[in-house]
């Protein structure tokens, strides 16, 4: 029996906001977290050096890999054999690759609700089941230590997303620690989505590697390295899986692109330019966070990293996507209803994705205010 696995409504949404540019109408792309930057410079000009004298055959670049070691070192403080790496086509397939390598179906895996729309579904195509604990604004939208030593009966595993998808909230240090050390004493194995990390607006993301070293990670070059559409990530697997993790990939994906491989080398030491990117997010999310009041959305928890605002809308809705379609169709502004993260709570809930330039955002912001005010009156 083929797995239930319900629809990604923001691309849905994104169809008829095509649809609605293809007759002439001007659209603000606020429904994907996908930065419009495009790849690092330099990691351009490699890409065109390579393609005249790379015969592009199946690969694995070592010096990718000794390189992401070597980040791993700079950034956490963490030493990572390079052997630990598996390059894949982005953060999606390393999620596969980590939940099949890592668990058995009929796992029990815990994950925040709201959460990122592909874990849920993912684990229902792998015949295991999500375990979905509420989390609410009181605990910024975020598991907690708290909430996994309670889970009767432990679950084989948790997803850990800091920061989150659709909040951007961020699970500071102490209690990644404390998580770490639940899951430890309860035998709960970690998988820790870190595709956001580089996107941060307080202090760098840690990561779980410092508390939980035989932790899965998975993270890619999409988000802070602006190169979604290369399809380059990485699954990191904990020593004693490697040989299982790498049994997976070659079955089911093969590697990564090479020409990719070969500009995300280059990407890695490209932080100048990609800081600058951050530093238009951080704009970018004060200009909303100080709109919102205007908006009449007060109920949210400001994102400490990613690019996203996770808005309650309950006092104008119950249905999130109807509200998202009508804000398009009448404004032009494209935002992805909480459907797509919280199948519970999500009918009153909005993700503005603030991954565009600051022009758009103020723009976004001219057309919504007198939208919402005349829908809050
Ligand atoms: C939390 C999270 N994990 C994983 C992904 C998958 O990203 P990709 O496959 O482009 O690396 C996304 C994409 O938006 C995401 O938000």
């Amino acid at each position: 029996m083929t797995a239930d696995i319900a629809p990604f409504y923001a691309i849905e949404i994104s169809r008829l906001a095509h649809a609605l540019k293809d007759q002439g109408r001007s659209i603000i792309h606020m429904e994907f977290g996908q930065p419009s930057t495009g790849a690092p410079k330099a990691a351009i000009e490699q890409a065109h050096r390579i393609l005249d004298s790379d015969g592009m055959g199946y690969w694995e670049s070592t010096p990718l890999k000794a390189r992401l070691a070597k980040h791993y070192l700079d950034s956490y403080g963490v030493s990572v054999d390079p052997e630990r790496f598996i390059l894949t086509c982005g953060a999606s397939p390393a999620l596969v690759l980590a939940l099949s390598a890592g668990f058995q179906p009929g796992a029990r895996i815990a994950l925040a609700r709201p959460g990122y729309v592909a874990y849920r579904n993912v684990l229902k195509a792998l015949n295991m089941v999500p375990v979905e604990i509420p989390c609410g604004p009181e605990v910024r939208f975020q598991l907690t230590a708290e909430a996994l030593s309670t889970l009767d009966p432990a679950p084989d595993g948790v997803i850990i997303a800091s920061p989150a998808n659709p909040t951007g909230t961020v699970i500071w240090p102490d209690e990644l620690k404390a998580i770490a050390e639940v899951c430890r004493v309860r035998g709960i194995r970690i998988l820790s989505d870190e595709i956001y990390h580089g996107l941060t607006y307080e202090a760098p993301a840690r990561s779980l590697l410092e508390y939980a070293p035989d932790a899965w990670v998975v993270s890619s070059f999409s988000k802070y390295f602006s190169m979604v559409g290369w399809r380059l990530g990485w699954c990191l697997a904990p020593e004693r899986q490697i040989a299982a993790a790498r049994a997976y990939v070659g079955n089911l994906f093969l590697t990564a692109p090479s020409l990719s491989q070969h500009a995300g080398l280059i990407a890695l030491d490209s932080r100048s330019e990609l800081d600058g990117h951050v530093e238009t997010y951080r704009r970018n999310r004060r200009l909303l966070l100080d709109a919102l009041p205007q908006l009449g959305l007060s109920r949210i928890a400001p994102p400490d990293g990613a690019f996203y605002i996770y808005a309650d809308i309950g006092h104008l809705t119950d249905d999130s996507l109807s509200f998202c379609k009508a804000l398009l169709n009448d404004t032009g502004v494209c935002t992805a209803p909480g459907i797509d993260f919280d199948p519970v709570e999500g009918h009153h809930f909005i993700r503005f994705s603030f991954a565009v330039s600051t022009a758009e955002v103020e723009d976004a912001i001219t057309r919504m205010v007198p939208w919402f005010k005349a829908r809050t009156n």
